[in-house]
């Protein structure tokens, strides 16, 4: 039986059609090779919010909508997500993704990295079946981006010579790219015309940035539990996030986080010390504004379209992403 799908509401008029992304996503777990399949199950057993895929359907309503061309880019975009999940547990080594163990704690890196390509490749396929050649490269070049945005965060670790410039471009690749092909590539498919395509693709691209900047937020603030993931690891991993670089703007001497960088010994109390001064020195409130400067300008973006159900849903999940706690 199909479980209640996530944020039912907030998907407003595109909530029912969510079925079809959930019931294609389901025939992917379809294949012969035990060990595979095992592997599938639990990949795609417990959902995440489905937030993209249901991007990708409210884009589509302001052109022609027409499932059998949304619905196959919505299963490949989560497809897609779900895979580069995989592989950041593997990079982030984490243990827990959606309130279960990662693929990579319950199998080596090396096998989790293999589900993931293969995971990959599915997406592949299914975004084939749109049937567009503009949508396909779309989707190509959002991956490009991702797969850099998490190159140079790893090439930027324990790095705090970089600026928020820098974070900004980082996050822009990794998160908001696939966002905002989201509901670019859903508006393209509808054969919305060209101010609508860019309205949103420029709502889902400031809405993912928002998104990756309450992400890092949480992670400072967020419970574990409620997030179904670890919480406090971007800093102990060497990751600077938005949080990190304004606390080392404001305090530029004698910072724990460049103590807690160089240090040989007592790491772990440096690592403490900057992680008490991040929560209370109101950076996290700092970070949380640019987030809400994002959707405003998502919001912006929206105003050139009709005013509609899915219009105002759009809003919603812009203000849903500031409000979240998982
Ligand atoms: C997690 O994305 C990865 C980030 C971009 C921070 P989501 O929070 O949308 O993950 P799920 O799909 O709901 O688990
Ligand atoms: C987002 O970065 C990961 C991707 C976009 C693949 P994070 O490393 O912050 O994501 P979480 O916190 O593990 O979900
Ligand atoms: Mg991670
Ligand atoms: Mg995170």
């Amino acid at each position: 039986m199909t479980q209640a799908l996530p944020l039912a509401t907030l998907y407003g008029p595109v909530a029912e059609d969510m079925i079809l992304v959930e019931d294609l996503l389901e025939s992917t777990k379809k294949v012969e090779i035990s060990a595979l399949k095992r592997m599938l199950d639990h990949a795609l057993e417990s959902r995440g919010k489905r937030l993209r895929p249901a991007l990708v359907l409210l884009a589509g309503t302001f052109g022609d909508y027409n499932l059998n061309r949304l619905v196959p880019l919505g299963a490949a975009i989560e497809l897609l997500h779900t895979a580069s999940l995989v592989h950041d547990d593997v990079v982030d080594g984490a243990a827990s993704r959606r309130g279960r163990p990662t693929m990579n704690s319950l199998f080596d890196n090396a096998i989790t990295v293999l589900l993931g390509d293969y995971l990959f490749a599915n997406a592949a396929e299914m975004v084939t079946r749109t049937g567009s050649i503009h949508v396909t490269r779309l989707f190509a070049l959002a991956l490009m981006k991702m797969t850099s945005g998490e190159l140079d965060q790893d090439a930027a670790a324990f790095d705090v010579g970089r600026d928020i410039q820098h974070y900004l471009w980082r996050i822009g690749g990794k998160t908001a790219a696939l966002f905002a092909n989201a509901t670019e590539g859903g508006a393209s498919l509808a054969g919305c015309d060209r101010d609508s395509v860019e309205a949103l693709r420029s709502y889902g691209y400031s809405v993912g940035m928002a998104f990756q900047i309450v992400d890092d937020i949480l992670d400072f603030n967020g419970d574990e539990a409620e997030m179904g993931k670890p919480v406090g690891g971007d800093l102990r991993e060497g990751t600077v996030t938005l949080p990190a670089l304004l606390y080392l703007e404001r305090f530029p001497k004698d910072n724990p986080i460049k103590r807690f960088f160089t240090a040989r010994r007592n790491r772990e109390e440096h690592l403490q010390e900057a992680l008490a001064g991040i929560r209370t020195a109101g950076v996290l409130e700092d970070s949380m504004e640019m987030a809400r400067e994002y959707v405003r300008r998502g919001n912006e973006a929206l105003s050139a379209l009709p005013s509609t159900p899915a219009r105002q849903s759009l809003v919603e999940i812009g203000a849903y992403v500031l409000a979240r706690r998982s």
